[in-house]
């Protein structure tokens, strides 16, 4: 998905805004851009209506531009495509912005790829999202005599700052009059010829500020400017900002100036780099174990058997639970929605998009949303359907200030930290294990129990559990045995079915080739018919209950038909006597066992993927944040 860097200040805006797109890669784009100014004149005024550093603007934010000029420079493509654009000169100055465009109008070309200029020089633009109304208003620029250069809905934006300057406006001004016309999503932030400050405005996408020691950032992500700053300033829509080097002032949609926090935030540039691993994917499912230990960190009390999660403390107990949440998510939420069942709770997982547009009645629902970025559109629409509905919701997800915690009622964070890797792995193990403590805290029943105490103490081995997985894992040789088949049918039972649904994600995701998962039971209802001898199927068994044994099975259905059995198991059915390789899963309580077979094929798909040489952090036609329905 796109991201936006901005940097006003003392530094080189070029490599500061260079080093924050690097950073915003793993989002997924297919064009990237520059736009730095000279920046010469000061912004007048007397710091009145500071709210962060120490700089000023007047009351109308007053500037006076002399012509320096902006250096626009962008390329479709890799961003290496634009390093070698400006590698015999770059642009040079002390005020920028930057973008990586995932295409919403528009081919992925040179002209289409932000930021965006007018007619006259005058202003350049970066914009997230869409622009809903830019049919309309494109047409009335067009009829005003303005000539477009792209196919963009973003490139409205410029002409429309350029119209109101040619009307008098100073750039302050300008920019909000521009914004004010806008229907849709947005993140945009703006540099104009000649003046040191960015402008900036938000409306249903991420836009946060960086408080550095020798200037301010803007970005659609914090770790953008993770390098420079831990100190950040949360957006909300409808707001803009006038960003200085030296302060920022953040007014509301009626104009009046908003004092801002400013927060730290505790992650730093060794979280978001690679520490050694080949992938940020490896690293992150390597992580495992710690991002748990951080997710359960003061929240059980093993001896009483209770959790503590003081952000749901106003949280009534609730009659049913719709757990909302798309791809990855939505398998997590389908582990808490069993949970919730089984705790005696009736719970439902549905997929955000079709909550979205068929929402069920919500009666007294409590609507969880599960998002690792907390940014997704189709969560973010479900969340909204069911707040219109008079619905209490809840966030559980991983970024702390995201739309999704701000727009909720009540938030939970799964404390995974950072995910690079576009493909969720510790996010997911982090997702299941917050809810898991959700449903031990708010369903009645579960509450104190001998089974939630057993439940609570499996928790506390689960990190020790998934290090003993990643440590001893024989992934690698399945992998290397398995490559290059024809398809991979991947089938698990009651709890270990959305594991089956996530590990052919998971390997489709990373590896491009076919993968699908299924309730055990279901395959031979159709999709035995092209089951053969080049189609692997790895079938998760867990217990020896009933269901277990059933599963074993539908392994001898398949194994009759020739195809190759890779049993991920704890060995406990007997499966391995009809499999030709095994991930074996420790002795382990049947409520991790899940995660810990989901480890295993986190595994698989990745060295599958790495075998193939596929671009395993950033796959094709894939973005880590959806911000689009
Ligand atoms: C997971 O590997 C995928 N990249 C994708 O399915 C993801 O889980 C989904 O887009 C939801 O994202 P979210 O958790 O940020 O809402």
């Amino acid at each position: 998905m796109c991201g936006i860097v901005g940097y006003v200040g003392d530094g080189d805006a070029t490599r500061v805004l260079l080093s924050g797109l690097n950073q915003l890669e793993y989002r997924g784009y297919d064009s990237a851009g520059i736009a730095v100014s000279d920046g010469e004149d000061e912004i007048c005024g007397d710091g009145e209506d500071e709210v962060c550093g120490d700089g000023g603007v007047d009351a109308n934010g007053g500037v006076s531009s002399d012509g320096a000029g902006i250096d626009v420079r962008k390329r479709a493509g890799e961003l290496e495509n634009l390093e070698a654009a400006i590698e015999s000169g770059a642009p040079t100055g002390s005020v920028g912005i930057g973008h990586t465009r995932w295409s919403t109008h528009g081919p992925p070309t040179d002209r289409n790829a932000h930021p965006h200029a007018g007619e006259t020089g005058a202003v350049a633009v970066v914009h997230n999202g869409i622009i809903e109304n830019y049919r309309a208003l494109k047409e009335a620029l067009v009829d005003a005599g303005r000539t477009f250069e792209s196919d963009t809905d973003t490139e409205v934006v410029p002409h429309l700052i350029e119209q109101a300057l040619a009307d008098g406006a100073d750039p302050e001004t300008a920019f909000r009059r521009a914004v004010s016309q806008l229907e849709g999503s947005y993140a945009i932030v703006a540099v104009f010829e000649g003046v040191d400050a960015l402008f900036a405005a938000r409306n249903d996408s991420p836009l946060v500020l960086g408080v550095g020691d020798d200037g301010y950032h803007v970005a659609s992500d914090v770790p953008a400017f993770l390098e420079f700053t831990e100190r950040v300033v949360y957006l909300e829509d409808g707001e803009t900002v006038v960003v200085r080097g030296d302060g920022a002032t953040v007014r509301n949609g009626d104009g009046d100036v908003v004092e801002k926090a400013v927060t730290t935030v505790d992650w730093d540039v060794e979280d978001t780099g690679k520490s050694g691993y080949d992938h940020y994917m490896l690293k992150e499912i390597h992580e495992q174990p710690t991002a748990l230990r951080q997710c359960l960190s003061g929240r059980v009390n093993e001896l009483d058997g209770t959790v503590e999660l003081p952000e749901v403390d106003g949280v009534p107990a609730p009659s049913t639970v719709h757990l909302v949440a798309c791809g990855t998510s939505y398998h997590a939420a389908l582990v808490g929605a069993a949970r919730f069942r089984e705790a005696g709770t009736p719970a439902q997982a549905f997929l955000a998009s079709e909550y979205a547009v068929r929402t069920p009645p919500v009666g007294d629902a409590l609507v969880i949303g599960v998002t690792q970025s907390g940014e997704t559109a189709d969560t973010l629409a479900a969340l909204r359907a069911a707040r219109s509905r008079g619905a209490r919701t809840l966030a559980v997800t991983n970024v702390v200030g995201s739309s999704a915690a701000r727009e909720c009622d009540d938030a939970v964070y799964i404390r995974a930290g950072p995910e690079i890797g576009v493909a969720a792995t510790k996010t997911f193990t982090s997702q299941v294990v917050s809810l898991s403590l959700l449903v031990e805290r708010l369903a009645g029943s579960a509450t104190g129990s001998e089974a939630s105490r057993e439940r609570l103490a499996a928790l506390r081995d689960l990190p020790g559990l998934v290090q003993q997985v990643l440590d001893e894992s024989a992934a690698a040789a399945v992998a290397e045995a398995y490559v290059g088949r024809d398809g991979y049918f991947f089938i698990g039972r009651g709890p270990n079915h959305p594991v089956a649904l996530e590990g052919a994600l998971k390997f489709k995701e990373i590896t491009y080739e076919h993968a699908e998962g299924f309730a055990a039971g279901e395959l031979k209802h159709g999709t035995l018919a092209l089951v053969t001898e080049r189609t692997p199927v790895i079938a998760v068994v867990t217990g020896d209950d009933a269901a277990a044994r059933k599963t074993v099975s539908n392994v001898k259905e398949v194994e009759a038909r020739g195809a190759p059995v890779i049993a991920v198991t704890d060995g406990r059915a007997g499966v391995a006597e009809y499999a030709d390789h095994t991930l074996a899963l420790p002795d382990a309580h049947p409520s991790v066992l899940p995660l810990l077979a989901n480890t295993q094929l986190q595994l698989v798909a990745y060295h599958v993927a790495n075998r193939l040489g596929r671009s395993i952090d950033k796959p094709r036609n894939l973005a880590k944040s959806v911000t689009v329905e």
